[in-house]
């Protein structure tokens, strides 16, 4: 019966280009989501709030009673937090409801409320924000603020329905409103609604992951509402609320003068509803499970309202140099040889590559950290070989374990660090290698368990070569459509945690451990690289993402702009989309097509060519000259900035720091590509073409300075090892502003921070893009080679003799 069921797995039809909407549901096949999406609770449900009631709890911690008139009652607590957020939770007095745990970097710093200072008048700390309380019985409303910087507040109104509204100064941004709050508490379903509004925003953007434009679309007539459960879809849809491989539970809410945003704190399945009025953005929730766990961020500005989320979920560690480079794959390579083979052709076309990655073919049948012992026997060789141009490999490694009594990794794990069904057996379910169990990463022994895989002494055959690892099926992937292809929602967790309450963090857990599992084997000495599919707030700190299995096609090409930049400003931003479309229907992948997409996966910080099993060969020099050579081009391109893109834009634009823009081609027959440096600029860039990022690390730079309409221009550089984490432990590293001085036609360099004093920076050229005065654009080079090493000094100058040569450069003005 078992062998049968797997063999139905494997062998469903599959339609191609088409996402399996047989398997995936939408609401209206979703008991909780069709119950509660229409939902309008009647009167005697709505609930209010006992303004008088209100109390201090332990760590400033503001309750409010709720009731409504159906006799139930509820808790409202509220939170001030450092740096312009609030915290607010809604819950059952007596709450068993799971509360995330992992996600948050950090305790966020909670403001003392005005009780506590009553009974503690001693405390005259001005230098610390205080949280005070004011209460209006007339209009039966509590404010909460921070004393020492009345700049924002929160207001509980009574009701019924209650509300929470949280001001900036004057401005009403968000409210919490109870209109539609419902909390279901049965043996059935502890689901629950509730709805954010945003008063005066025109657009949201947020709720990665979705294959849609930034900008969130009104839902309802027809249009499903956005689903967040991580889930593997093959040939998923474009503009479609469906759920793919992530889900960050973020929404930003813009309006021309200003950005706020609200981040939900909850690892279940959820659907939102967005609706546009002509005075607000609204969002209604439905979750099934965990807490109702609201954090607000007060913004005012974009970058504010990043770095606000950001200080809750944690960033990205810096990557290590090479990681930036062209990684090449393919499902699958099967032999050392083949390996070998594509990266002797990669060398012979003189295609820049970074990373040769081995998807499953090198594993013993799937047996992550087996080698193949037929076609991979020497894997040591293997990677000898890939390293001699400085290159590195990124294998596969799944969640999913085979059964096999012969396989440690499996026999360590078995009865003990698997995820279970409520009897306490382990639960098994099909993947890649057949029959598998899943590890238990909510299990801290579990987690380290697998995390020791990764050690050179017990996978056997890896060396440093092997230098990053991609964490692959990670929503976890089970092939078996019943359940949407993922764990049944029974499965149980150490820890007693039914895994509905955290469904969309198991693969942040597999890539937690695999992080802890890289930094044990290198020592601390590396900073990990993992490549994740699936993710959730929080998971930057431990891995890039890529958008999974897209599909060659114009509109999958822009598409991929859509993701990354979206996963951008939700703190991922180390994301890329397989160059091509890892599924390539009936020849839709042209010649233009491939070099527009390598063309504009340049300006994305990952950047990998893969294609599935099947689809023609797609290595660079596979294509005819002329195409190699645009492919060439952009390769090149890949490692030249080092700066990350921190601000969004448009759908098809990308701004790299604040200096550079960049618009790829992502329609056919379209002939210009442009990419603008900022007048007033300078950028720092490696032209020196090598093999791999790691071979140019001792190449010397050109400035690229482009003046504005004052003649002046300038720019930040940041350099460190590129490897290790000295940069964060002993401020090893160098932060230099480059100034244009238009007496020598040179250039200031001041620093700015870090005491990395012994690296080795040399420019070797500069190049200076204006307008003579009489309006003519001009270019100067200045062929000169100044070493900036051993910087103690804190500016020094580099003058040139510049040359005007009227061949002028593109750029924009300010
Ligand atoms: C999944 C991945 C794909 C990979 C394949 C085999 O479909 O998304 O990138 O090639 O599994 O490992």
């Amino acid at each position: 019966m078992l062998r049968f069921s797997i063999l139905v797995a494997l062998l469903a039809p599959v339609v191609l280009g088409e996402a399996d909407h047989a398997t995936f549901l939408n609401c209206s096949r979703v008991p909780f989501c069709t119950r509660l999406r229409e939902n309008v609770p009647d009167a005697s449900s709505l609930f209010a709030a006992d303004i008088g009631g209100f109390t201090e709890e332990n760590n400033n911690i503001v309750h409010v009673p709720l009731s409504n008139s159906d006799g139930e009652s509820l808790v409202l607590q509220i939170s001030l937090l450092e740096g312009y957020k609030a915290r607010v939770k809604v819950v059952e007095p007596d709450s068993s409801r799971y509360e995330l745990e992992y996600v948050l970097d950090g305790e966020p710093e909670t403001l003392p409320s005005v009780n506590k200072l009553s009974k503690d008048k001693e405390n005259k700390d001005k230098s610390f924000l205080k949280c005070l309380s004011t209460i209006n019985q007339a209009n039966q409303s509590l404010t909460l603020f921070p004393a020492d910087e009345q700049y924002y507040s929160v207001v509980v109104t009574s009701g019924p329905p209650f509300t929470v509204e949280f001001y900036l100064g004057e401005t009403l941004e968000v409210v919490l409103n109870a209109e539609r709050l419902v909390m279901e508490n049965t043996n059935e379903s502890i689901a629950f609604t509730f709805t954010v509004d945003y008063p005066g925003a025109t657009a949201l953007y947020g709720l990665y992951h979705h294959a849609h434009n930034i900008v969130l679309r009104q839902t309802g007539n027809g249009f499903d509402p956005f689903r967040l459960r991580n889930s593997d879809v093959s040939f998923y849809e474009l503009d479609s609320p469906m759920a793919l491989y992530g889900s960050i539970p973020v929404v930003y809410a813009h309006s021309p003068d200003r950005t706020s945003g609200i981040y939900v704190h909850n690892a279940a399945e959820q659907w939102i509803d967005i609706n546009y009025t002509s005075t607000q953005a609204s969002t209604y929730f439905i979750i099934q499970g965990g807490t109702l766990d609201l954090f607000v961020l007060f913004g005012p500005t974009p970058q504010q309202v990043v770095r606000q989320y950001t200080s809750l979920t944690g960033v990205a560690h810096l990557p290590q140099i090479w990681t930036l480079g062209y990684h090449q794959c393919r499902f699958t390579y099967q032999t050392q040889e083949e390996v070998k083979e594509v990266v002797a052709l990669m060398d012979q076309y003189d295609f820049p590559m970074d990373v040769i990655v081995l998807d499953d073919g090198h594993s013993n049948a799937n047996r992550y950290f087996e080698f193949n012992p037929v076609n991979f026997t020497n894997p040591e060789e293997m990677l000898r070989n890939i390293s001699v141009n400085g290159r590195k490999a990124v294998p596969i490694s799944d969640p999913h374990i085979k059964i096999a009594d012969d396989y440690a990794v499996y026999t360590g794990a078995k009865n003990k660090y698997f995820v279970k069904w409520a009897n306490g057996s382990d639960y098994e379910g099909v993947c890649w290698p057949g029959l598998s169990s899943y590890i238990d990463f909510f299990n801290p022994e579990a987690s380290d368990y697998y995390g020791s895989w990764y050690a050179y002494d017990k996978f056997n055959g890896s060396t440093p070569v092997l230098a990053g690892i991609w964490n692959d099926m990670n929503e976890p992937s089970v092939f078996d459509d019943t359940t949407e292809k993922t764990f049944p929602f029974e499965l149980v967790h150490y820890g007693n945690i039914l895994h509905r309450d955290v469904h969309n963090i198991y693969g942040f857990m597999h890539v937690r451990a695999t992080h802890k599992g890289l930094i044990l084997r290198d020592e601390g000495r590396k900073r990990p690289f993992i490549l994740t599919r699936s993710s959730f707030a929080g998971s930057q700190r431990y891995a890039a993402i890529w958008t999974g299995d897209n599909t060659a096609g114009w509109g999958y090409l822009q598409v991929s702009y859509s993701e990354c930049l979206v996963a951008n400003i939700l703190g991922h931003v180390f994301c890329g989309a397989d160059i091509g479309g890892f599924f390539d229907n009936d020849g839709v992948l042209t010649d233009e097509l491939i070099q527009r997409w390598y063309q504009a996966a340049a300006w994305l910080p990952f950047m990998r060519g893969h294609s599935n099993k099947g689809t023609p060969r797609r290595e660079p020099y596979v294509f005819a000259e002329d195409v190699r050579n645009v492919l060439r081009e952009a390769l090149k391109k890949t490692p030249l900035f080092y700066e990350y893109p921190e601000l969004l834009e448009y759908d098809d634009h990308l701004l790299l720091g604040s200096d550079i823009l960049a618009r790829p081609v992502f329609e056919s027959n379209v002939t210009t590509s442009p990419l603008f440096y900022r007048g007033g600029s300078i950028i720092t860039r490696n032209d020196i073409e090598r093999p791999s990022t790691t071979q140019m690390v001792n190449d010397p730079f050109t400035l690229y300075v482009n003046l504005d309409s004052n003649e002046e221009a300038s720019g930040r550089f940041y350099i460190d090892d590129y490897t290790s984490f000295d940069y964060n432990d002993f401020n090893d590293y160098l932060y230099l502003r480059f100034i244009y001085v238009p007496e020598s036609h040179g250039v200031r360099i001041e620093r700015l921070n870090g005491d990395g004093l012994d690296f080795n920076i040399s420019i070797r050229r500069i190049v200076i893009s204006g307008e003579t005065p009489e309006g003519k654009p001009y270019n100067c080079f200045g062929n000169k080679f100044a070493n900036i090493s051993s910087l103690k000094t804190r500016t020094a100058i580099i003058a040139i003799t510049c040359e005007i040569d009227l061949d002028r450069k593109v750029f924009f003005s300010d």
